[in-house]
């Protein structure tokens, strides 16, 4: 699976804790997590993330098109933070091929995530 090819939980959730890293030193998408545990926010997107990727667990948390409703977030957000997912991934040194799929995997929320 995708998830073993990363190298587990331990591996999602260190590239998912600098995916929100990048997200918050952005201005043009941070402020959506303003007053946000971040701490909290990385372990439940690493969760979600690890499920999606094929990971043991299933995912246990709220459904995503409730939780993201009404937030507003434009596609070319959503695009911008599929990049800060892409950085996170390459600064982490996953290969080409691997960043593009584990990409893919999080572009099946898009439908979800923008509602403007
Ligand atoms: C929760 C924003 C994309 C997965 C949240 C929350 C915010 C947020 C503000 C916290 C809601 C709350 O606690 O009240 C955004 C924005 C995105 C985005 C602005 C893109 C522009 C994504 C993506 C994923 C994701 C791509 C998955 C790959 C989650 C999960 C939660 C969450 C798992 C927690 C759900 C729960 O509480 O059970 N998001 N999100 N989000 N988001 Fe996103």
């Amino acid at each position: 699976t995708l998830f073993e090819q990363l190298g587990g939980e331990a591996a999602v959730t260190a590239v998912t804790a600098q995916f929100y890293a990048n997200i918050q030193a952005d201005a043009t998408v941070s402020n959506f997590f303003n007053g946000i545990n971040m701490a909290d926010q990385t372990n439940k997107t690493a969760s979600f993330l690890c499920a999606a990727l094929g990971g043991p667990k299933a995912w246990g948390g709220r459904n995503l098109k409730e939780v993201h409703a009404n937030m507003g977030v434009t596609n070319a957000q959503f695009t911008t933070v599929i990049g800060h997912l892409r950085s996170a991934l390459t600064s982490a040194g996953v290969a080409a091929d691997l960043v593009e799929q584990t990409v893919a995997v999080a572009e099946t929320v898009r439908g979800d995530v923008v509602t403007a």
